[in-house]
Formats: structure tokens, sequence, C-alpha cells
């Protein structure tokens, strides 16, 4: 059984069996994106002048090596409504993989939702007669009495935040989401000492939240370097074991 307050090195299609049904109260993952086709090879590249293409690929090729884009498999969503006592979920995506969440979560089972955003507002410009890449989704499926933002600004469903390059440079994660973000859904949908799951977890991001905000957490991640970068973080050093100069 995986214990609170602790986190996993290993496979969550494998490690989430061993969560008893019922003992979750909220679940905020970050599951690799879906990004179809291969970026373009260096040589490719090298011979086009086009930056936007260049810096897509850049980051695409990020992902890639990081094996963050290749989707989530839906044998787990079964698994997450089984460890749920009741639904409670976020989830951050991509635009490609919105449409299958709505269409197990909403249409299949009928749940609530919300659409969040992420907003950034100093992306790389590359704009080329095309909107630019400036948001990224979270979706939230809940059952009726979960979600309650104690105010006005609590309840927006749009975060005006800027690209995390801070904890990126101390995290090296290339995903690394803004722990005052994660700190605001977690807020809104569960109590003090409630248990919350992440089980793509990356740096740590959801379980350092849960740890300023009195959550208990359980974080499971498959790549060892990410997984020993969470475990040092939680500790209170960045990615170069030095103590890290910002409370996160
Ligand atoms: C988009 S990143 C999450 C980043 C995280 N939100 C953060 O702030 O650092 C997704 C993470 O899921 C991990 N992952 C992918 N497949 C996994 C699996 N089967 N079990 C556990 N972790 C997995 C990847 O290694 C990656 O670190």
């Amino acid at each position: 059984m995986l214990e609170r307050n602790n986190i996993y090195l290993g496979d969550s299609y494998e490690l989430i069996k061993e969560i008893p049904d019922k003992s979750i109260d909220l679940i905020v993952i970050d599951p690799p994106y879906q990004i179809d086709g291969k970026p373009k090879s260096k040589e490719a590249l090298e011979n086009t002048k086009n930056e936007i293409t260049k810096g897509i690929n850049k980051l695409n090729q990020e992902l890639m090596d990081n094996h963050i884009c290749d989707g989530i498999k839906e044998e787990i969503f079964e698994e997450f409504m089984r460890v749920m006592k009741v639904p409670n979920i976020y989830i951050w995506c991509n635009r490609k993989q919105i449409p299958m969440y709505l269409n197990y979560f909403v249409n299949k089972l009928h749940l609530n939702f919300e659409i969040l955003v992420w907003n950034k507002p100093n992306v790389m410009p590359l704009y080329n007669h095309q909107y630019l890449n400036d948001v990224e989704y979270c979706l939230y499926f809940r059952g009726s009495n979960v979600c309650n933002p104690k105010c006005y600004d609590d309840a927006r469903t749009v975060f005006k935040n800027p690209t995390n390059k801070i904890d990126k440079f101390a995290f090296h994660h290339p995903t690394c989401k803004p722990v005052n973000i994660i700190e605001k859904l977690i807020k809104n949908s569960s109590k003090e000492n409630d248990l919350v799951l992440d089980c793509f977890l990356g740096s740590g991001t959801t379980a350092v939240a849960c740890k300023n905000l009195n959550r208990d957490y359980i974080g499971i991640e498959i790549n060892p370097k990410w997984y020993k970068i969470a475990l040092d973080r939680l500790d209170g050093c960045d990615a170069n074991g030095q103590q890290s100069f910002i409370l996160r």
C-alpha cells in the first residue's frame, strides 16, 4: 500500500493499483501531452530560415527527449474513479487531448466540468499569422460539494501567470507548473489534512504545494531523474542539491 506524504519511483499504471478504493480526496495531474509527428531533424532545420518552425521544434524535441509527449492511456481513468472518494480531479492537458477527457468524464460519466486556462503573457513570439502558444489547459471534473473557492479572485477560470522560468531553472523540468496555480486548485477543492494524489509528479510541484498547504500527498514519477529532483525539492533543495533560494 502506498503511504501518505511519500513519493514513489515507478509506473503509475501499476502503482495506482496499490491505492485502496475511495481513499483519495483530490487528484491533481499533469500527464504526458499528446504530440503527433516527430520533430524535424537538426539537418532539416539548419536549412530552414523559419524561426517559428525552429522554436516549435525545439520545444517538441525537449518533450520527446523527456518522454512527455506520448499521451495518457485511458485504462487509468477507471483507476482514478476507483481511488477517489468522490470525483474531484484536475488534469492538465494540451488542446488535442481535450475531446478524449470530455468524452470519458462528461459524456460517459456525466460529471460537472470546468475548462481552466493558464494564460502566459510572455510566451516566445512564435507568430506567423497563427494563434500564439500562450495557454495551457487544465480540465476539472467533479461531483457535488467538492469545489469551494473562498473569494472572488480564487473563482477565476483564467490564471494570468508568466512562463515558469524560475522553477524550470531551479528544477530543470521542461513542463514545471507554477506552484501558486497548483496551490489555488488545491485550496479550492480540498481541506487541510485531505489526501491528494499526483501520479505524474515530474519535479514535485503538487507535493510541494500540498506541503505548503497542510494537505497530505502521494506522488508517483517514472523517471529517476525527476524523482530525485522532486525528493530534493521536498527537502528544500534545487536540482543541483543547493538549498533552494526560493521557498517552493
Ligand atoms: C508533464 S510532466 C509533469 C510535470 C509536473 N507537473 C511538474 O510541475 O514538474 C509529466 C511527468 O509524468 C511522468 N510520467 C510519464 N509516464 C509516467 C508513468 N507511467 N508513471 C509515472 N510517471 C510518468 C514523466 O516522466 C513526467 O515527469
